[in-house]
């Protein structure tokens, strides 16, 4: 499918849920959560659906996302069922790690994520200091990070990346650290910078660092780092190499990089059936509605995900004093 920019858009973000064991301040500013009722989140068929639609459309790739997607109940075999939708070659799980170690049939979760057929898992990790990560993800759950990430290592996934969102005050000092730990893991680490997605107050002047700035934090420890514009993952992400090490490390500048938009592959399938085009631009179709009434055709689903790819937006609007009308964690990260 290629929408009127010329994207070609072969990516689809999967949110599952709009819940979640963290509350990271970025995303969930409050403590007092207002859940999706049951009902209002797509079924395992219907998500099967969707995918099934897009997939025929030229969807080849899929990212499963929450709020965290594991507390879904049956996530695992809603993964098998999606890796079997001819079409499909490649699903990445988005989580924050902490879930991956619990146990599940006769091994761990991250196992059983595995087995069903994900390759490729991006964890959130904004700090290695236990109170600084429950300071702000609001749950003291660093170590079950750490065992997670063991877990999903000893279950062979074939990429595991950490991705982790920059902000002053907080993480900045620890950027170095950071680094060094996924390289010593061997993760990929991506830095991203923070997006106005869930509530206007949390992306200040005082908190937000850019990727540039980032950067100039590793190199002085780091030295220099070297661009690597050939180096490209499934995404936004710019790389860059430390001299060095040669460890790669990715930035996603979402608010500072001009060009950000240009190889944007993706729709987001939030969790209560709206199809968005875009992160950063308030429009949305809503598939809820089609995918519950009965008259609804193959064709017609055909027909209303190829006017999602129409409506794509050149580009976000996070510079356009952009207002956030829903949570990140309904829209999938
Ligand atoms: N800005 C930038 N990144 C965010 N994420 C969640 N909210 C924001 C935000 N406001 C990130 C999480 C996770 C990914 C799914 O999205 O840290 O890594
Ligand atoms: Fe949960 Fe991820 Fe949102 Fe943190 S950023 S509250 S881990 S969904």
């Amino acid at each position: 499918m290629e929408d009127s920019f010329g994207h070609h858009i072969n990516y689809l973000r999967i949110s599952v849920t709009d819940r979640c064991n963290e509350r990271c301040s970025y995303c969930l500013p409050d403590e007092d959560q207002v859940w999706a009722e049951r009902e209002e989140t797509l079924s395992d068929d219907e998500i099967v659906r969707m995918t099934a639609a897009g997939a025929r459309l030229g969807i080849t790739r899929l990212r499963i996302t929450g709020g965290e997607p594991l507390v879904r109940p049956g996530v695992v075999d809603l993964i098998a069922r999606l890796k079997a939708c001819p079409g499909i070659r490649q699903i990445g799980l988005s989580s924050n790690g902490t879930l991956l170690a619990r146990p599940h049939g006769t091994g761990t979760l991250a196992r059983a994520l595995r087995e069903a057929g994900a390759e490729a898992l991006n964890l959130s990790l904004d700090s290695l200091d236990r109170e600084t990560y429950a300071r702000t993800t609001r749950r003291d759950f660093f170590p079950r990070f750490l065992e997670g990430l063991d877990a999903a290592q000893e279950a062979g996934f074939e990429s595991i990346r950490l991705n982790c969102v920059l902000m002053r005050g907080t993480n900045e000092h620890e950027l170095w650290d950071l680094a060094d730990f996924a390289r010593q893991r061997g993760c990929l680490i991506r830095f991203i910078e923070l997006m106005p997605v869930s509530s206007r107050h949390v992306l200040t002047e005082e908190n937000f660092l850019s990727a540039g700035e980032a950067r100039r934090l590793l190199g002085f420890r780091l030295g220099p780092l070297t661009p690597l514009p050939d180096f490209k993952t499934n995404g936004p992400a710019a790389y860059y190499a430390v001299p060095a090490t040669g460890q790669r490390i990715g930035f996603i500048g979402a608010m500072t990089n001009l060009h950000f938009c240009e190889s944007c592959n993706k729709l987001r399938l939030t969790a209560d059936g709206k199809l968005r085009p875009c992160l950063g631009s308030h429009l949305e179709f809503d598939f809820r509605h089609a995918l519950r009434n009965p008259a609804t055709t193959e064709a017609d689903l055909e027909r209303l995900f190829l006017e999602v790819v129409a409506g794509k937006p050149k580009e976000h609007e996070f510079r356009d004093n952009y207002q956030p009308g829903r949570r990140m964690i309904a829209i999938g990260g």
